[in-house]
């Protein structure tokens, strides 16, 4: 009881509803008895802490991401919007036609989970404002178009029940809510506008309104749907005409978040990349970083986010898909830099995912049936250990063996510099020997038959 009471003010507090009434003397006497609060800021955390409250994300290496929602319909990327510059009304028509009658999340989980995936992080709102779940705060959400459910939920149902992660994305923009002022990447943004033909623009607009309302949507998303491991901010773009943490309240909202779900993964899009424990994890977008991401000297948590083609909304007309060899090597990539995979899927407006998403993702499925062994638990290989060519190396810290996986697929030798060090090999997809001398691995001539094979190499103690 008294716990409960405990948290419950602090969340009250946080998010400013703190009883400023009590009287000075009231509020010593309060300070006295009242226990310190269980949760850590990530900013009161040891190294060791951190790594500790991490360990589930760091092991998983492999997680899905989704963008569903409103633009679905027009099928031509999420910003849409903005691109095209569509006014609220213009964009109604979407929201009058939301009916995703297909929709059944426990297939999306079962997908998931065959490709290999340990998390899952789905847009409970994005840059359009419209939300997923049945939120006391708008009237602009899934419960209120013809599909008439709340989407979110069954959504967390369905992966929890697979023993996958819960992540939620939350947009901080927001196109359509109407004292989000109108910015230089707003949908009714004036092309080089000035501070002040912006002010004009957004006079009756307030911020203040705005920001009370992010903080009691987080309030309903952390509260009323069971342990959430993840939230996914996105995202700040400060300077002129564009909107920072001062905007957001982004120290409000990551106190919020954290005590409403200790030990939550938060993101680095807050605009507190310079503050320490502003952020959990820091996440390239669409690209290979060139080495372990690190942040004042020291190696961080980090996790690239990344797309099978382009756009993270459902995209008819977009053809650039990566093939199963591209992304499956991202994968090993990646976790050989010490960083996970957040792979992205946008369902159609019928609530499906792409006949080319669960292709791709039954191919990675039937990789990491084989091979998940050097992707979970990994990282990057001890730095005296040099990657023969064409080879990506992850590592097991915890049982010492290395994992080399084969790019292009040698012809016959895979020579090697740290022989010495091994002390057994196998393909990993059979458990068949693979036999060494100086000259390095002697490898069948025929590829087995694996998209990307990988050496399993059992390191001297
Ligand atoms: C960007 C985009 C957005 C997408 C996100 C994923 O910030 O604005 O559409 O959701 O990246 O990382």
């Amino acid at each position: 009881m008294k716990k409960l009471f405990v948290t419950l003010m602090t969340v009250l507090m946080v998010i400013g509803v703190c009883p400023e009434s009590l009287s000075a003397a009231q509020k010593k006497k309060k300070a006295a008895v009242e226990p310190k609060v269980e949760f850590k800021l990530p900013s009161d955390e040891t190294d060791a802490e951190k790594a500790a409250r991490m360990q589930w994300w760091t092991d998983a290496r492999f997680g899905m991401f989704i963008h569903w929602g409103l633009y679905a319909l027009p099928a031509r990327h999420e910003w849409v919007r903005n691109r095209e510059r569509i006014t609220n009304e213009q964009y109604e028509k979407y929201f009058k036609h939301f009916n995703p009658d297909l929709y059944n999340p426990k297939e999306w989980a079962r997908q998931a989970k065959e490709a290999g995936m340990k998390y899952v992080v789905l847009t409970s709102k994005h840059h359009e404002g419209f939300c997923l779940w049945d939120t006391k705060y708008t009237d602009y959400k899934a419960t209120n178009t013809p599909i008439g459910r709340d989407l979110l939920k069954e959504y967390v149902d369905a992966f929890r029940a697979e023993g996958i992660r819960i992540g939620f994305y939350y947009s901080l923009i927001d196109w359509h809510h109407p004292d989000f002022t109108i910015d230089r990447i707003h949908p009714l943004r004036i092309d080089n506008g000035t501070k002040e033909q912006y002010a004009k623009l957004n006079e009756g607009k307030d911020m203040a309104k705005y920001r009370q309302y992010m903080k009691d949507q987080i309030t309903e998303l952390l509260t009323n749907y069971g342990k959430i491991d993840i939230i996914w901010f996105d995202y700040s773009y400060p300077g002129e005409n564009g909107k920072g943490h001062e905007d957001w309240d982004s120290e409000g909202l990551l106190k919020l978040a954290r005590t409403l779900q200790p030990g939550i993964i938060v993101d680095n899009r807050l605009d507190l990349n310079d503050v320490w424990g502003g952020w959990d994890i820091q996440t390239p977008e669409q690209v290979k970083v060139a080495s372990h991401p690190t942040w004042n000297g020291k190696k961080v948590h980090w996790e690239t986010c990344q797309t099978f083609s382009g756009s993270w909304g459902y995209y008819r007309d977009e053809t650039t898909w990566k093939s199963p060899a591209q992304l499956i090597e991202l994968l090993s990539e990646t976790v050989s830099k010490g960083g996970n995979l957040l792979l992205n899927v946008g369902p159609t407006a019928r609530g499906e995912f792409d006949y080319r998403a669960t292709e791709r993702l039954k191919a990675m499925g039937e990789w990491m049936h084989a091979n998940s062994r050097s992707i979970y638990g990994c990282t990057e290989a001890p730095e005296d250990l040099k990657a023969p060519a064409n080879t990506i190396l992850t590592y097991n810290p915890k049982t010492n063996v290395l994992y080399i996986h084969l790019l292009n697929y040698p012809m016959g030798k895979l020579p090697c510099e740290f022989l010495d060090k091994i002390e057994y090999a196998q393909f990993l997809h059979d458990a068949s020997e693979i036999k060494f001398d100086q000259k390095g691995f002697t490898l069948p001539i025929l590829k087995p038959h694996v998209e990307i094979p990988v050496i399993e190499v059992f390191l001297k103690k």
